[in-house]
């Protein structure tokens, strides 16, 4: 059988129609079944490898790019718990630091993995095109759908997030969580200093920005060392400039890549990066929360997982609301779980997946990760306010997908687009920038 190369492997994606579009939306469509990469059976290793493998049997290794305060507190939460119950198996943590803001290292040395046929027990993957546009797409994953009705999950997790696990009706990983994307962190100090209220749309930051500007401050915290981070932040911008649903749109055919708010609000995050500390482009993804704990910065655009590393490294000062423009439109991102196929320790691997999808799992893993619980039904007890309210709001808000965290759009989608916008951070061309994201729209099926 052909072994995929790894943008072969990512290309696959381009065959899912669609990936996830609202979460309450119908699964991504099939996709025709590639083939699978050559994988050993775990029968065929030669007598002389059979120590290796009988040591491999007691081994469950987990991937995932979860390293920073809080990611390792909600991983240890998970893997503590599996440990003391199967004592004799070793766990062994290969989380990889670095690379975008949605595991880029690690993403590239688990589909190395993957394409060799030694893929790990179980490893993290985004819920929506990330998972069905890539992994299953692939043909590299077990089904879940036993587990699941064993389980009594099919009950438990919102339908909203199980219609994006599914491909053809049978659910493919295991949610632990539900993170919001399109939020806005601030130093309350800082704000309050200069008599500003947090900004709700992006005029409003504007004139703070002003402000802020005339004591020598940058308004808005950026670390694009590497591609990702500001392809987040324009998600929250074309967001305020389209609207969910003809954001949605982007993912389901019913808007253009051309649409003409992509210009717009490629002009708009123009002006909101001349008001970015200016030495964004050398400042690294894990060292961007401290420049708004030190008071350098006092406003970052950030995934939820923001209070979990505020909160590790002790700082409580900080404030909390929608991105500008976002108010009442909660773009959700999935963590979880699933099984590869040919994996060494099948059994260890179900083992670790009931965790992940359990009560107790779920109301340890989420409080220090600043996530929400995937399991509709909480120990309310344990959580933040923070997460309180973001609980409420995943009740009534819209709810959209993201691009950079997987949800949206399949890997190398994601993966141009997060380029596009890396360059544009650099080089500020509004032009440019929009053929590159309308090609990569193009190159992945997502237009035509
Ligand atoms: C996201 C992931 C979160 C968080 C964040 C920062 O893609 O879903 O759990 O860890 O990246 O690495």
């Amino acid at each position: 059988m052909k072994q995929l190369n790894r943008r072969e492997f990512l290309k696959l994606g381009a065959l899912v129609a669609g990936g996830a579009a609202l979460a309450s939306c119908a699964p991504a469509a099939p996709a025709p079944v590639p083939a699978a990469p050559a994988a050993p059976a775990a029968t065929a290793a030669p007598k002389a490898a059979a120590p290796a493998a009988a040591a491999a049997n007691k081994k469950l290794e987990i991937f995932s790019w979860w390293t920073s305060g809080g990611e390792i507190e909600a991983l240890n939460a998970l893997l503590d718990p599996f440990a003391k119950k199967y004592p004799g198996i070793e766990v062994v943590n290969s989380a990889i630091a670095g690379g975008t803001s949605s595991g880029g290292d690690m993403k590239a040395v688990l589909q190395t993995r993957m394409m060799g046929g030694d893929p790990p027990e179980s490893f993290q993957v985004h819920l929506g095109g990330e998972l069905l546009g890539s992994y299953v797409a692939a043909n590299t994953m077990e089904p879940l759908d036993a587990l699941y009705k064993e389980e009594g999950w099919d009950k438990i997790f919102p339908k909203s997030l199980i219609d994006i696990a599914s491909k053809d009706g049978k659910p493919y990983s295991v949610p632990v969580n539900i993170h919001r994307s399109n939020m806005m962190w601030y130093n309350k100090k800082m704000l309050d200093d200069i008599g500003a209220k947090p900004p709700k749309t992006w005029d409003e930051f504007f004139q703070i920005a002003d402000k802020l500007k005339a004591k020598g401050i940058p308004a808005l915290a950026v670390a694009e060392s590497s591609a990702g981070f500001a392809a987040h932040v324009f998600e929250t911008v074309l967001i305020a400039n389209m609207g969910p649903e003809k954001f949605a749109g982007l993912f389901n055919g019913t808007t253009k890549w051309d649409d003409p708010a992509i210009k717009t609000s490629l002009e708009m995050y123009k002006k909101i990066l001349s008001y970015a500390n200016p030495d964004y482009l050398s400042v690294g993804w894990g060292d961007v929360n401290d420049l708004m704990i030190n008071g350098k910065v006092a406003m970052m655009i950030m995934g939820d997982w923001t209070p979990g590393v505020l909160w590790s490294k002790g700082f409580k000062d900080f404030g909390w609301q929608a991105a500008p423009g976002n108010e009442g439109i909660f773009q959700m991102l999935s963590d979880s779980f699933g099984l590869p196929k040919n994996v060494k320790n099948r059994e260890a691997a179900l083992n670790f997946l009931r965790i992940v999808g359990s009560k107790d799992g779920q109301d340890a893993f989420n409080p220090p990760k600043g996530s929400i619980p995937a399991r509709t039904d909480a120990d309310m007890s344990k959580y933040s306010d923070y997460q309180k309210w973001a609980m409420d709001e995943w009740k009534k808000d819209k709810i959209i997908p993201s691009i950079v965290h997987g949800a949206a759009a399949p890997v190398a989608f994601m993966t141009d687009y997060m380029n596009a916008v890396n360059v544009f951070a650099t080089k500020k061309d509004v032009d440019q920038t929009a053929a590159a994201i309308l090609k990569a729209a193009k190159d992945a099926g997502l237009q035509k």
